[in-house]
């Protein structure tokens, strides 16, 4: 009998609506990784020290453009690390300018450097307002960072605690609530109005919390926010492969070098910049949805941040299984790849 799949599938090129590229060598080495499929991406400003001012999100994305491979098409879209000092007027220069595209929320002490994050909410209100006024996006870490919440509930806690009053008090806010990993985050994006998306990562797709745990810890699937419960993970992909215009992808790709995620105390990060796409075909095709990847890789992030989709196309072909480098060699030491922990039959077409 004839097998129905498809082999192959053209898509517009796809953009990643949440990616950390770091400074420096680390940069230097992770960015031609990304800047392969993608033609643009949404920059963390977590660095040390973040990137907060207008002046510093320009400097960083030099840094970014000198990084990539001669000849590059890849857009850095750049945020602005808000702080409880952060100027609205510069966070308004800053988006008039086509220096920032967004600005970034993450409460302080949350995850990877956010020691400089916003404790108190209402010290932010003046910033969030001119950024509704001008209809530009806030990023969202959305996890509580209270030591008495247990960490597989910050999200869900987060989402009452935190989100709902801040939409509540500045509802024309647009808001992209990021790496989205439980069903109540999925429930709540899709029951809100049109001003509020969510980006899924393709590890979250993956893995759930016994990957991380069970037969051993597996430090290079530990990330934050941390995987959940299968049920969680199930929700997740009915979420990216359902079309519904509120989800995209966001790898939140978070490079960290072996030795430091190799420790007593590691860090938190995935790094999927290379094998992203294989691994989402993976994940739609599994749930039927091929047909689908386009919508959530490619088309409904740029329409949620109102920007034209990518003019050109990448093509996908199912083969013989594909093999990514297990690490690549950055400046500060081996970076190991995201292994999903099944083959991977689709690559991306040179
Ligand atoms: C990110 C990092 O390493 O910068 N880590 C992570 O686990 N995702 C920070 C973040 O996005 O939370
Ligand atoms: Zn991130």
């Amino acid at each position: 009998m004839k097998d129905l799949r498809p082999d192959r599938i053209t898509i517009r090129r796809p953009d990643d609506w949440h990616l950390h590229l770091r400074d420096g060598a680390m940069l230097r080495a992770v960015a031609p990784e990304s800047a392969r499929h993608f033609g643009r991406a949404i920059i963390m400003p977590n660095l040390v020290p973040p990137v907060v001012t207008a002046a510093q999100a320009e400097a960083y994305r030099e840094r970014i453009r000198a990084a990539l491979p001669e000849g590059s098409g890849f857009t850095p879209l750049m945020t602005l690390y808000l702080t409880e000092d952060t100027d609205p007027e510069d966070v308004r220069a800053a988006h008039r300018a086509g220096i920032a595209t967004a600005v970034k929320l993450y409460p302080a002490g949350a995850t990877t450097n956010s020691a400089s994050g916003v404790r108190d909410f209402d010290k932010v209100r003046p910033v969030l307002e001119a950024m509704a006024d001008i209809g530009m996006p806030l990023c969202v870490h959305g996890e509580v960072t209270d030591s008495a919440i247990d960490i597989f509930d910050r999200e869900a806690v987060f989402i009452d605690k935190v989100l709902k009053p801040i939409r509540r008090k500045t509802p024309e806010l647009r808001v992209v609530m990021e790496h989205v990993t439980t069903a109540d985050a999925v429930d709540y994006v899709r029951d809100s109005p049109r001003n509020l998306a969510a980006t899924i990562t393709t590890h979250h797709l993956i893995i759930n919390r016994n990957h991380i745990l069970a037969g051993g810890i597996k430090p290079h699937y530990y990330c934050l926010p941390v995987a959940k419960r299968e049920r969680h993970r199930v929700a997740l992909v009915q979420a990216a492969v359902s079309g519904d215009p509120r989800f995209f992808l966001g790898t939140d790709s978070a490079p960290h070098s072996d030795p430091a995620k190799l420790q007593p105390c590691g860090c938190a990060g995935i790094f999927t910049a290379p094998n992203t796409m294989s691994c989402l075909a993976e994940v739609f095709e599994a749930a039927g949805r091929l047909n689908h990847l386009e919508a959530f890789a490619s088309l409904n992030g740029p329409r949620f941040y109102r920007l034209p989709v990518n003019e050109d196309t990448i093509t996908l072909v199912r083969g013989e299984p594909v093999t990514y480098p297990a690490r690549i060699e950055t400046g500060d030491g081996p970076v190991t790849v995201f292994d999903p922990g099944f083959a991977l039959h689709w690559r991306v077409e040179d």
